[in-house]
């Protein structure tokens, strides 16, 4: 019991501490899927590991073959040409706003690149980098 009462104050600061990261850079669609993300994955999500899975190859195929190798500049569609706008809310602010837009993206970018879709760990640590871009 008494090792309960020490340790619900340090899971509340902890709480409070994995919001506040979100709220530094996150806008409130990414702070909303994080946090439904990570009811299902209860699991800090890693910026770092969210960018390694953006280079990443895939047997000649990455999320920078369509958005290029920077998220702040405009990128080209790997087959129709279509011009992307840069994917870094920082100098786009319309992305990461629709839900319904990440949603469907994610599923169809995912199953392109990777041959399936995107784990709910992969999309957490994902959009939390792309958030901070
Ligand atoms: C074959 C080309 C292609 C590849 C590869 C690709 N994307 Fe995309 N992506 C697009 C297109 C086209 C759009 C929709 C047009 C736009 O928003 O610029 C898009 C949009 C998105 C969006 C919507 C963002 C928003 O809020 O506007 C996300 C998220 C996204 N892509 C993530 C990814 C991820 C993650 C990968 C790697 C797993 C990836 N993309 C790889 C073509 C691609």
């Amino acid at each position: 019991m008494r090792v309960h009462q020490y340790q619900l104050p340090k899971l509340l600061v902890h709480c409070l501490i994995l919001l506040m990261s979100f709220n530094v850079e996150a806008n409130d669609l990414t702070d909303t899927m994080l946090k439904e993300y990570q009811l299902k994955e209860p699991i800090p999500f890693s910026s770092d590991a969210g960018r390694l899975f953006w280079y990443k190859d895939n047997n000649g195929r990455s999320c920078t073959t369509c958005h290029t190798d920077s998220v702040l500049i405009k990128g080209r569609h790997e087959r129709t040409g279509k011009i992307l706008e840069p994917m870094a809310p920082s100098v786009n602010p319309e992305r990461l706003t629709s839900r319904k837009k990440v949603n469907k993206w994610f599923l169809r970018n995912c199953k392109w690149t990777v041959g399936r879709e995107c784990t709910t760990k992969e999309k957490g640590n994902i959009l939390l980098w792309l958030s901070q871009q």
